[in-house]
């Protein structure tokens, strides 16, 4: 018979001993994604995919079994058991859908382009005095498609907003239908090595103080830990 003592710290060494996510199947996409408008053009978002990447790490660290899909970015990839690159949202889309039925668990980080051109020209565009005009037509949106599959893995969408943060994350959480929206402040969080986050779930809002962004990312596999071995995951 083992004393409390005894016992809290035989409990404290298999909690330190089972890595939280162990043999768990995550998938991720991180970075921005870039819609080619002619040969040489394209339009983007801002992102680094450092939040992304770390999340990579993190889940890894936690003993998960991870593929990392990845839009162009200037970072070398974490220790991944999978590392996909690719360019636009229809990429993105293709690489996720390929993946999907194997994952337990998908975070969408990446800045997914809502819009590409309508058509894409092989040559450049030469310049001209007067206007051009774009026509753009919006992507498929790749979160919102896997949280409506008959079987979605538990999903995790990011929500990066440059005002009315926490009212523009629940409505993101609330029309993917997904349980846990991680939202921060564009500008505050946009190639910072750093980022505050709050989190949103059924059980309302947890922030996570500033601090970097690995340290972020370990709190984050934290909580989908707890939320993904609740008994109703939607909740
Ligand atoms: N997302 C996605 N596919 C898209 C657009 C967004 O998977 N085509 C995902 C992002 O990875 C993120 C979440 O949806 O997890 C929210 O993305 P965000 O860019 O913040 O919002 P949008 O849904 O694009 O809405 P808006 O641009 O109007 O804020």
């Amino acid at each position: 018979m083992l004393e409390a003592d005894e016992l809290a710290e035989a409990v404290q060494m298999i909690l330190q001993t089972v890595p939280l996510l162990q043999g768990k199947k995550v998938l991720l996409t991180a970075g921005p994604t870039f819609e080619a408008i002619d040969a040489v053009r394209g339009i983007s978002n801002r992102s680094s995919g450092k939040m992304g990447y770390a999340i990579a790490q993190a889940a890894a660290e936690a003993g998960a079994i991870v593929t990392l899909i990845s839009g162009p970015v200037c970072l070398t990839p974490p220790a991944v058991n999978q590392f996909i690159a690719v360019v636009g949202a229809e990429d993105m889309l293709r690489a996720v859908q390929a993946e999907i039925a194997q994952a337990d668990i998908f975070i969408s980080v990446a800045a997914v382009a809502d819009y590409r051109a309508a058509q894409l020209s092989q040559q450049k565009i030469k310049k001209s005095a007067g206007k051009l005009l774009l026509e753009l037509v919006p992507t498929v949106d790749i979160l919102e498609t896997v949280a409506n599959l008959p079987k979605p893995p538990f999903c995790v969408g990011f929500a990066a907003e440059t005002e009315n943060l926490e009212e523009n994350a629940a409505i993101k959480r609330r029309k993917k239908n997904v349980p846990l929206v991680v939202a921060n402040l564009a500008q505050d969080a946009i190639g910072s090595d750093e980022s505050e986050l709050i989190l949103l779930d059924g059980a309302g809002k947890h922030v996570l103080p500033k601090a970097s962004k690995i340290e972020q990312a370990r709190r984050l596999i934290k909580h989908i830990h707890l939320l993904y071995n609740l008994p109703n995951k939607k909740e």
